[in-house]
């Protein structure tokens, strides 16, 4: 924490991080190896206002339908308001407690805070709306107190925030939804950009549906682990031969040759019981019907299925689209964004930070 607690400095500060796809190694970069991650064309936004002074208190409100306020800290939600939303506000108020503490924001100034979430970012989808939420929130209050914290340092105080939500995490989506781009994340070295020219390819992101809980999963692999500790090394093995064909694919602009290296990626996925009927039946789909590859993205257990399509390839890309949409199932096409976290304070245009 900061020695000194500050109080608010500015009226109104707009941040806007952008939502991750794990190409390769979710899971595995929990436990020290490299992975390969994206940040996508969808966005986390987070409006935050103050009010000259009142009382104390935070009034959330998100663009998902749910609200609430907090006095003194007390959660107060509108009467009927859904009781699986308040779970997620308490999760979210936590986040917020913990940045305005080790920021040193200081609430007793009496000043009343409005935080505004505008997710495309599905909740619970493996497509980084907690981290993104994560990134936008720290850099909002670090604004907030005018201190002009640099991206590592968001980053590394949005890791800790999310560590409140999912204590194992590997750093990897507060990573990529910060920095933004294509890049390697692993726990030693952080993350580093890496480019490749995907242009001639699309990614195809589909939501089974289900969501996931990232804690509970992480939980899943650490028990694989510690019972099959043989097997779970086996894998990693796997894993780490298969990495270093990736990294060779995009050094040698092989990208369509990545699509074989998903499918294995998310054969151990599967062998880690991350999978389940609906995504093993996605994943069926695209593949079957001439995907260049698939394969769980973010944590497992439901959430999404990233595919790999060739953009020429419109029957193949057609035939899927038409199967997912008899099972009515959501999906979108993912561009790989060059935008990490931005920021825009009292009313000016948005700039790059
Ligand atoms: C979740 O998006 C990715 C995991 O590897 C967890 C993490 O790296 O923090 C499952």
């Amino acid at each position: 924490m900061d020695s000194n607690t500050n109080t608010f400095k500015r009226r109104r500060i707009v941040t806007i991080a952008p939502g991750k796809v794990i190409l390769f190694g979710e899971h595995f970069v929990v436990y020290g190896y490299p992975s390969l991650i994206a940040s996508i064309d969808k966005f986390f936004n987070v409006k935050v206002n103050f009010s000259p002074p009142t009382v104390d208190e935070i009034t959330i409100e998100s663009n998902l339908g749910f609200k609430a306020t907090i006095q003194n800290s007390v959660l107060t939600f509108p009467l009927g308001q859904e009781d699986t939303y308040h779970e997620i506000i308490k999760k979210l108020y936590s986040v917020i407690k913990y940045l305005m503490t080790h920021i040193g924001i200081d609430m007793r100034s009496k000043s009343s805070m409005f935080i505004h979430l505008d997710s495309e970012i599905p909740l619970g989808g493996g497509l980084g709306s907690s981290s993104a939420f994560c990134v936008a929130l720290t850099a909002a209050l670090y604004h907030s107190i005018d201190n002009k914290a640099n991206k590592d340092k968001i980053c590394s105080e949005s890791i800790n925030a999310e560590k409140i939500l999912n204590r194992d995490t590997s750093g990897a989506d507060c990573s990529i939804c910060t920095f933004g781009g294509l890049g390697r994340f692993d726990r030693l070295n952080g993350f580093k950009k890496i480019s490749a020219d995907f242009s001639d390819y699309r990614l195809l992101i589909i939501d089974s549906g289900v969501a996931h809980d990232t804690f509970s999963m992480i939980e899943r692999v650490s028990e694989i682990k510690n019972n099959r500790p043989n097997d779970f090394k086996n894998l990693c093995n796997k894993y780490s031969n298969i990495y270093d064909q990736v990294l060779s694919c995009l050094e040698h602009r092989e990208i369509g040759n990545i699509g074989e290296l998903l499918n294995r990626n998310h054969e151990l996925l599967a062998n880690l019981s991350l999978s389940n009927p609906i995504l093993d039946k996605i994943i069926n789909i695209c593949n079957s019907e001439g995907s260049l590859g698939s394969k769980i993205t973010g944590a497992g257990g439901g959430g999404s299925v990233v595919s790999l399509l060739h953009k020429d390839d419109v029957l193949v890309i057609k035939n899927i689209l038409k199967r997912l949409d008899l099972l009515n199932l959501k999906y979108f096409f993912a561009k790989i964004g060059s935008k990490g976290l931005r920021t825009a304070c009292n009313d000016k245009p948005s700039k790059q930070i």
